[in-house]
């Protein structure tokens, strides 16, 4: 069994309150609940981890190396500004998807670099809360 690590970034936790109009309303709660039960249809093993910490997402992704297979991470703003978690991404040693609710490249101009896309397997979007959906599938569907 895969086994999946997902990571939310700062101001993740404020799901479903912070900016409604571009995030929408459902929390952080919801959204995991959903991640969830996705993960065992697809048989997958999963665990949430939400921090607004830089420090503790890097301790996150060092452990995540030991016991999991692949991590989906959402960096929010750590996207933009976050060298020491590009490199925590790399160390790691794992394949990583950055995903994203909103389209990052249809924002504010700082929003268009990110420092882990270029590290990543992949990058989904804009596309809400399908933006990890979608991530969970690709990870139950890629060959071992
Ligand atoms: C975000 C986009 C980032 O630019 C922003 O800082 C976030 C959330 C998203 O999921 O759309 O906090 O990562």
């Amino acid at each position: 069994m895969k086994k999946v690590l997902v990571i939310h970034g700062p101001n993740l936790d404020a799901l479903g309150t912070r900016e409604r109009d571009i995030y929408g309303s459902i929390s952080l709660y919801e959204l995991d609940r959903l991640l969830y039960q996705r993960a065992e249809q697809l048989g997958l093993y999963l665990v949430t981890y939400q921090s607004n910490s830089e420090e503790d997402l890097i301790d996150a992704l060092h452990r995540a190396g030991k016991s999991f297979d692949w991590v989906i991470i959402n960096p929010a703003a750590f996207t933009h500004t976050s060298v020491a978690l590009r490199d925590a991404v790399l160390a790691s040693g794992l394949p990583v998807i950055e995903v994203h609710l909103t389209n990052v490249f249809s924002r504010e101009d700082f929003r268009k670099r990110s420092f882990i896309s270029d590290v990543a397997k992949g990058v989904i979007s804009g596309l809400g809360i399908y933006s990890y959906l979608l991530a969970l599938e690709f990870v139950a569907h890629e060959a071992e």
